[in-house]
């Protein structure tokens, strides 16, 4: 198809097709190595098959081949309990805070289990710009917050927290207190 496109174009539609047919990866590449922490290689040849004598790749190919190992699969995640006291955590990609929670001996209840039908998994951002890299909270979410002990402009329920690579560092504190569905002692177990 792109020979043909070619032919009827003549040489100056023939570069603009190469040119435009080229960037698509090559600015795909350099965003995902900026804001994922990996790369990726592509041949160019997927693009040139018609053309048997014309091989082509870029440096960001290649840089992209080398670095290909990187791409994360966990993310560092701190909770910082009601006195103030630390816990630094590996969360899987895909793993939601409250069953990072759980899995680490972090009380952070989860009444409904992550049903969007309590608030006892209220968490709060400490950095504004982790919070803006969360997706937007669902009407469910927001309901259930408007019922959260100690709400703050960055609170959101842990169990819709999910790990992604831009949340990587992110910082949670655990309120004081929640509006709890279990009696006082009630220590959460672990899924
Ligand atoms: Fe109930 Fe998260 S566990 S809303």
């Amino acid at each position: 198809m792109l020979l043909s496109k070619v032919s009827r174009g003549g040489l100056w539609n023939w570069n603009w097709m190469l040119l435009r047919q080229l960037s698509t990866p090559i600015t795909r590449a350099g965003y995902i190595q900026r804001h994922y922490g990996y790369s990726y290689s592509y041949s160019y040849t997927h693009y040139l098959q018609p053309l048997k004598h014309h091989h082509f790749s870029t440096t960001i190919a290649s840089n992209a081949s080398k670095e290909g190992g990187e791409k994360k699969e966990s993310i560092s995640v701190t909770f910082v309990d009601k006195d103030g006291v630390e816990k630094h955590l590996r969360v899987p990609i895909g793993m939601s805070m409250l069953e990072a929670a759980h899995e680490n001996d972090i009380e952070l209840e989860g009444a409904c289990e992550g049903s969007v039908a309590c608030s006892t998994c209220h968490v709060i951002v400490k950095d504004m710009e982790y919070y803006n890299k969360l997706e937007e909270p669902t009407d469910e979410e927001n309901d259930m917050l408007d019922l959260a002990f100690g709400l703050t402009e960055t609170s959101r329920l842990g169990c819709q927290v999910i790990a992604k690579p831009e949340l990587d560092g992110i910082r949670l504190a655990i309120p004081a207190a929640t509006r709890n569905f279990a009696v006082d002692g009630y220590v959460p177990k672990p899924h």
